[in-house]
């Protein structure tokens, strides 16, 4: 019992004796500090950022720096995001022999990222985003095979991904975003087996969606969007049973959207906006997709009617099919789902008869709903009474650029919001 209660009563007194009988513990290891201080002198040319980064202390008492309890008190965490610091990573970054986690992001550095970064063989965490780092992801990187995270966002990096990243088998997190990263994605991302979340956004990428990535089987998130990629939406993705989100938008992506990824029961999310996408909606497209709140197909080249298999989906908050070239009715069923927003604009759907807007009149019963937008289509007649029923939530309702006549609905004026109401004819 003794030894128990003397760890849980006196634990500063222990520290305190281990400390002084292994002085190894204090966390000053000289190949750390002459890396600390190289990295000092390239991190904070222009700023005090990091002066509290004194020769004669702790390093756990520099501003960021953390210890390992093991490997001899050796540096393991570096977080100086948003630290204000200007200026570049100094090679001397590799000596940090047991660093876990980098943190630099929300800075100003500028240069490449030097490729010693490939001796942090501990490395598990690395996020670099939201930089000016440039130059190509080193291929050291590859030799990173602890890594599991690695953010490395805002144009940090120019040219394609590294293929040294292919030996980083333990990613769980790779973010990419904002760079200016170019060429094609490569197939063998398809094999960092771990990655749950892969996100390419917002750089250069040209050529196809690689089919293999239908292989990682543990991702949740998958973000290409924002680049130039070009072809077909490949089958294989929908063999990944956990994603949640799917999102491809403002590509060059063409031709269907292949039936199966509408029966990827995990999707909470699909952004397919703003690519040449065309075809009919499957008439079942909202019957495999339980889990679905945002079904964003905007400005693309779709034809036909609106399934009403959508009410189906009932978890299902936003539809945004606007800038197609959708035709016919919308469904009454649609009425049945509780939406926040329902965006129709810029298509050829129409109305003519008071059955045609019975989806309106569904949707008084959902509290949420927020925006009702259907600009520029073939609505005609005279809207219908229950538009003044809708929810006390409602912001925007705009049927302007349609053929619609006859008075404004009674208690119309009655939203207790600020809304836009936009009712303008286009004859
Ligand atoms: C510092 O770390 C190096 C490399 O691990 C090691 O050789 C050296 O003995 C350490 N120095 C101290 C004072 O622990
Ligand atoms: C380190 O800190 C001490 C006490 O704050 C100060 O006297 C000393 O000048 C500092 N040394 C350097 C190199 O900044
Ligand atoms: C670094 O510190 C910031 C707060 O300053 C925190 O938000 C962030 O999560 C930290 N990064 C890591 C890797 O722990
Ligand atoms: C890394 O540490 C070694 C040994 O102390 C030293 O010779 C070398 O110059 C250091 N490398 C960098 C890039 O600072
Ligand atoms: C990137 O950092 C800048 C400041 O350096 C900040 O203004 C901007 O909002 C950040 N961008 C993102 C996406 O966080
Ligand atoms: C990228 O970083 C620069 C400088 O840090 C910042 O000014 C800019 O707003 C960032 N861009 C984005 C899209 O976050
Ligand atoms: C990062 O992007 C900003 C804004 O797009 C640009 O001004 C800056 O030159 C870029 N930095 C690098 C290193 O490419
Ligand atoms: C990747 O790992 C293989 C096998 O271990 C090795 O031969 C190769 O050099 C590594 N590639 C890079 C870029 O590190
Ligand atoms: C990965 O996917 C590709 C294309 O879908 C396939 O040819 C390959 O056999 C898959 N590899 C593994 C290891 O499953
Ligand atoms: C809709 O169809 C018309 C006629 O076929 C075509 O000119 C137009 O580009 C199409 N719009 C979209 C968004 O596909
Ligand atoms: C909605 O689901 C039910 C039950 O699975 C099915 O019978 C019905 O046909 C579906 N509705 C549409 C319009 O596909
Ligand atoms: C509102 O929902 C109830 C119960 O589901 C239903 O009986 C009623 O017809 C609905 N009202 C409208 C206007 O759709």
């Amino acid at each position: 019992m003794l030894p128990v209660l003397k760890f849980v009563l006196l634990p500063s007194v222990l520290l305190l004796a281990s400390a002084s009988r292994f002085p190894a513990l204090a966390c000053n290891n000289e190949t750390d500090l002459e890396a600390l201080l190289a990295l000092k002198a390239g991190l904070s040319r222009h700023s005090d950022a990091l002066d509290s980064w004194n020769t004669t202390t702790d390093f756990r008492q520099w501003h960021g720096v953390s210890c390992s309890l093991n490997h001899g008190q050796r540096v393991s965490e570096l977080n100086l995001s948003s630290a204000g610091l200007r200026g570049y990573i100094a090679p001397s970054l590799g000596n940090l022999t047991y660093l876990r986690s980098l943190d630099l992001s929300y800075n100003l550095l500028h240069r490449e990222i030097p490729r010693t970064i490939g001796q942090l063989s501990q490395m598990s965490y690395l996020d670099l985003k939201n930089n000016s780092l440039q130059g190509e992801i080193p291929w050291t990187i590859g030799q990173l095979r602890q890594l599991s995270h690695l953010y490395l966002s805002n144009n940090s990096t120019e040219g394609g991904i590294t293929y040294g990243l292919r030996n980083c088998t333990r990613l769980v997190s790779i973010k990419l975003d904002l760079n200016k990263l170019h060429q094609e994605i490569p197939d063998w991302l398809g094999g960092l087996s771990r990655i749950e979340v892969m996100s390419l956004g917002k750089n250069k990428f040209t050529g196809i969606i690689p089919p293999s990535l239908g292989n990682l089987s543990s991702l949740r998130i998958l973000n290409i969007n924002d680049n130039q990629l070009s072809g077909p939406i490949t089958e294989s993705l929908s063999r990944i049973s956990k994603l949640e989100m799917l999102a491809l938008q403002v590509n060059q992506l063409s031709g269907t959207i292949p039936r199966t990824v509408f029966n990827m029961s995990s999707l909470i999310h699909i952004g397919l906006e703003m690519n040449q996408l065309s075809g009919t909606l499957s008439s079942n497209l909202g019957n495999g997709l339980p889990k679905i709140k945002y079904l964003i197909l905007a400005l693309n080249h779709f034809t036909g009617r609106i399934t009403a298999s959508l009410a189906n989906a009932t978890m299902i908050q936003l539809i945004d099919l606007s800038g197609n070239n959708l035709t016919g009715f919308v469904p009454p069923e649609i009425g049945t789902l509780c939406l926040n927003f329902l965006i129709l604009t810029g298509n050829q759907l129409k109305s003519s008869t008071v059955q045609d807007w019975e989806f309106i009149t569904s949707l008084t019963n959902c509290t949420s709903v927020r925006g009702v937008i259907l600009q520029h289509n073939r609505f005609s007649g005279v809207l219908p009474s229950s538009i003044a029923n809708l929810s006390r939530q409602l912001e925007i309702f705009d049927v302007s650029f349609n053929e619609i006549y006859g008075k404004i609905p009674v208690g119309i004026g009655n939203f207790p919001n600020q809304i836009k109401l936009e009712l303008l004819s286009s004859n």
